[in-house]
C-alpha cells in the first residue's frame, strides 16, 4: 500500500431516540460502516462513534404519553438500537447518547465560546402557547383547518389534503394538537445564533471541496439570499441542558446533537486512551467525515462548521449526504407493509443480503435509492451466491476429496490473477469516493471471468481423465485464488461471508491481500458460505410489517374526550355571565346559498329573536318546528352574511351531522332561565 496511513473520525447521523430504527436508518449506517472498514482494511486508522439524538419534545412527550420519565425512554430505545445496528454488522467504535456529561460539558463550552465572541444575539418573540400543558407549540404541533381548502385537522405549517402552505396563526380554529386547548400568543426571550457573521467563511467552506456538488450549488442558493438568525434556545418544559446563566431556558435540541458527535468521540478516546485534540484542534491533521441524508444537510453544512469555527475547533473535511430510501418505488408506507424496522428485518433475512443490495447502489450522490424487492432476491442470488460462493464451491471439492485441502504450488492462470491484482486500485478508489455501486459492477464483472475460466477448464471433466490430476489441482487452485482476492473486495461489504471465507482459506484478509496469491498452504473443508435469499422470506417481512403496524394503532379506543378534550378549569363568576334560556323554535328554514346553516326563529316567551345555527346536516328543519331547546340569550348579536344573528342554540356533538340540540323535560316553558 503506497498510501500512509491517515487518522480518520466518521460519524453516521444520530437517530432519534424516540422510536425503532428502519431500513432508511440502515441505509446510511450501511454505508458509511462499508467506507470505515475499507479504511481499516487499508491499514489507516479509522473511527466510526455514532449516539441517539436523545433531546427535544418529541421525545419528552412521548416517554409522557408511556408513562415513563425521559431517562427510562431513551435507555430503552439506546439498547434497541445498539442490538439492531449490531444484528447488521454495523461496527461502531462507540454508540453513546446526547443526554450525557460529556455532551453537555462540550455544548455548554461551544457556547460561552460563542457567545463570549459576540455570536449570540437575544431577543423576545411572540410564540403560540398552550394554556393548559403550558407549553410553547412548534408548528407541528399546532392543528385546525386549512385556510385555503378548509379541510379540517391539518398541521400547523401546510395542508396535507390541498398542499398550501401557511402560517399556524392563519388555521381557522386552531388547536394545540397536544391538549386540544386554543393556542394563546405569548412573549418569551430567546437566543440566536448570528449565522449572518459567518457568511463569507461559509461561501468559501461550502466551495472548498467539503460538499458534493449539488449539494454545495443548492445551499449557494441560500447563501446568496442571505443568512437568518438561528433560533438555538427553547423554553421549559424541555428535555436537554439548561442553557448556561439562564433560567428555564434549554438548548434547542439540534444544538447538541452534532455535538453529540464529539461527545461520543470523547467517551471513546477516555476508555482507549487517545488523545481527543488531535482530532479536533483547529489544526488538526486528522479527518472528519460526517455521513448524513439530504433532509439535515444544512444543519451540518451551515450551523455545524460556524459553530466550530467560531468555537476554535476544526471543521469537518466533508459532509457525505445521501439520498432517501424508498421501497418498491415508492415513499416506504406503514399500510403497504414497506415501512421495514430494522429487527422486522432481521427476523427474516440476513443482514448481508440487504449490505450488498445497497452497496450494489449505491453512488456519491443525493439520489434516492430504491429497494425493489424482486430484484433485491434476484440480485443478491445472482451475484452473491451464483458468482462468487459459486466459484469456491465448485473448486473446493476436489482441493479437499483429491488433494487433502492442499493447493497447488504454482499459479496456473497467471495473466487472470494479474487481472484480478490490478483491478484492485481502481475498486479501492471506488469505495473512497463512495461509488460503491461501480466497485460492485467491477467486482462482479471480474466473478464472470473467473466462472468463464472454470467453465472452460472444467475440472470435473479433466477429474475423470487420465493423469490430469495434477492440472485439476492447479486449476482449482487458480480458482479458489480468484475467489480469494474477490472476498477481498468484498470484505467491507459482506463482512460475515469473509470470516467464513476466511476459515475456510485459513488466512486472513487485509487489503493487501489481493496483491499476493495463496500457494501451496491447505485449506480446511468447504462449509456453505451463504444460502439464497427466498422471496417467501421476503413476503413474510412485509406481512409482519403490516402486522406490526395494526398493533401499533391505539390501543385505547377514540371516545369524545380524547376528540374534544376538556377545557381549563373557569370560576362560578366565568359562569353566571351566561344567561341561557328555555325557547321554543317557532320557524326553521333553509338558508339560500348557505351549506351549514338553518335560520331559527326562536319564541323567549314574550320576545323573538332570529338565530341562525349549524345544524342543517343533522336536522331537517321541518322536524325542529314546535321543539323546545336551550338557546344563549344574552350573546352579543352578530352581523352575518345571511342576517342578523340574536344568539345561539345549544347542542351536543363535534358538528357537522355529529349534533343533537339539546331539550329540556316536558313542562319546561319558553324564557325560563336556564341553570
Ligand atoms: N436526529 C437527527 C440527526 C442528528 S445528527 C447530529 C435525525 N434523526 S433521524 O432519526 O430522523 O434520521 C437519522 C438519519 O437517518 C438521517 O441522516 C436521515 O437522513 C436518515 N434517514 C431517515 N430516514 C431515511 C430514509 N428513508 N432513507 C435514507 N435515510 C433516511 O435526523
Ligand atoms: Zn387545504
Amino acid at each position: 500500500m503506497s498510501d500512509t496511513p491517515r487518522q480518520i473520525l466518521v460519524t453516521s447521523a444520530l437517530p432519534y431516540a424516540n422510536g425503532s430504527l428502519h431500513l432508511g436508518h440502515l441505509l446510511e449506517q450501511i454505508q458509511t460502516d462499508i467506507w470505515t472498514r475499507f479504511q481499516r482494511m487499508r491499514g489507516h486508522q479509522c473511527i466510526y462513534v455514532c449516539a441517539d439524538d436523545a433531546h427535544g419534545t418529541a421525545i419528552m412527550l412521548k416517554a409522557e404519553q408511556m408513562g415513563i420519565t425521559p431517562e427510562a425512554l431513551i435507555d430503552d430505545v439506546n439498547r434497541e438500537h445498539r442490538e439492531d445496528t449490531a444484528g447488521f454488522l454495523i461496527n461502531f467504535d462507540n454508540y453513546y447518547s446526547t443526554h450525557s456529561p460529556e455532551n453537555k460539558q462540550y455544548s455548554e463550552l461551544i457556547y460561552n465560546r460563542l457567545k463570549a465572541a459576540g455570536h449570540i444575539a437575544e431577543r423576545t418573540i411572540t410564540q403560540a402557547y398552550d394554556p393548559v400543558k403550558e407549553l410553547f407549540l412548534a408548528d407541528r404541533f399546532i392543528k385546525g383547518t386549512c385556510p385555503k381548502c378548509k379541510a379540517e385537522d391539518q398541521y400547523g405549517d401546510n395542508c396535507e389534503v390541498c398542499g398550501a402552505t401557511y402560517t399556524p396563526a392563519e388555521l381557522i380554529n386552531p388547536r394545540s394538537a397536544i391538549s386540544g386547548a386554543t393556542p394563546v400568543n405569548k412573549d418569551s426571550v430567546h437566543f440566536f445564533f448570528k449565522l449572518s457573521d459567518f457568511d463569507a467563511f461559509l461561501k468559501d467552506w461550502t466551495r472548498s471541496g467539503t460538499l458534493q456538488d449539488e449539494v454545495a450549488n443548492k445551499l449557494s442558493e441560500w447563501l446568496d439570499s442571505g443568512l437568518q438568525e438561528w433560533d438555538i434556545s427553547r423554553d421549559a418544559p424541555y428535555f436537554g441542558f439548561e442553557i448556561p446563566g439562564e433560567k428555564d431556558k434549554f438548548f434547542y435540541v439540534w444544538l447538541d446533537a452534532p455535538i453529540g458527535y464529539m461527545a461520543s468521540f470523547k467517551q471513546y478516546c477516555d476508555r482507549e486512551g487517545i488523545e481527543f485534540d488531535a482530532f479536533w484542534n483547529k489544526d488538526s491533521k486528522a479527518e472528519l467525515y460526517h455521513f448524513i441524508g439530504k433532509d439535515i444537510i444544512s444543519f451540518h453544512a451551515l450551523f455545524w462548521p460556524a459553530m466550530l469555527s467560531a468555537s476554535q475547533f476544526r471543521t469537518p473535511t466533508a459532509v457525505n449526504a445521501h439520498g432517501f430510501l424508498t421501497v418498491n418505488g415508492k415513499k416506504m408506507s406503514k399500510s403497504r407493509g414497506t415501512f421495514i424496522k430494522a429487527r422486522t428485518y432481521l427476523d427474516h433475512l440476513s443482514p448481508e443480503y440487504l449490505r450488498y443490495y445497497f452497496a450494489a447502489k449505491l453512488t456519491s450522490t443525493v439520489d434516492d435509492l430504491d429497494l425493489n424487492l424482486e430484484d433485491f432476491v434476484q440480485r443478491v442470488n445472482s451475484d452473491l451466491v451464483g458468482k462468487v460462493v459459486n466459484i469456491a464451491s465448485r473448486c473446493a471439492g476436489f482441493l479437499t476429496k483429491k488433494f487433502d485441502g492442499k493447493l497447488a504450488d504454482t499459479d496456473a492462470a497467471p495473466e487472470l490473477t494479474r487481472e484480478f491484482m490490478e483491478a484492485g486500485e481502481r475498486i479501492a478508489t471506488a469505495y473512497e469516493k463512495r461509488e460503491y455501486s461501480r466497485a460492485m459492477r467491477d467486482i462482479m464483472a471480474l466473478a464472470d471471468k473467473a466462472n468463464q475460466y472454470i467453465a472452460d477448464k472444467a475440472p470435473w471433466v479433466l477429474a475423470k481423465e487420465e493423469g490430469k490430476e495434477a492440472e485439476v489441482q492447479q486449476v482449482c487452485t487458480a480458482g479458489i485464488n480468484l475467489f480469494r482476492i474477490l472476498v477481498t473486495y468484498l470484505k467491507p461489504v459482506v463482512p460475515e461471508l469473509a470470516e467464513k471465507a476466511e476459515a475456510f482459506l485459513q488466512d486472513s484478509l487485509t487489503w493487501a491481500s489481493s496483491q499476493s496469491l495463496l500457494l501451496g498452504t491447505s485449506v480446511a473443508p468447504f462449509q456453505a458460505l451463504m444460502s439464497r435469499v427466498e422471496m417467501d422470506k421476503v413476503n413474510a417481512m412485509i406481512d409482519a410489517s403490516k402486522e406490526e403496524q395494526a398493533a401499533a394503532a391505539p390501543v385505547v379506543p377514540k371516545g369524545p374526550l380524547d376528540e374534544t378534550p376538556l377545557l381549563p378549569e373557569i370560576e362560578i363568576g366565568d359562569f353566571s355571565k351566561l344567561d341561557l334560556r328555555v325557547a321554543r323554535i317557532l320557524k326553521a328554514d333553509h338558508v339560500e346559498g348557505a351549506d351549514k346553516l338553518l335560520q331559527l326563529t326562536l319564541d323567549l316567551g314574550g320576545e323573538t329573536r332570529n338565530v341562525f345555527s349549524g345544524i342543517k346536516a343533522a336536522y331537517d328543519p321541518k322536524t325542529l318546528e314546535g321543539r323546545l331547546t336551550v338557546m344563549v340569550a344574552n350573546l352579543k348579536p352578530r352581523k352575518m352574511k345571511f342576517g342578523m344573528s340574536e344568539g345561539m342554540v345549544l347542542s351536543a356533538g363535534t358538528g357537522g351531522s355529529d349534533l343533537w340540540l339539546l331539550e329540556p323535560d316536558e313542562g319546561a316553558e319558553p324564557g325560563m332561565p336556564v341553570r
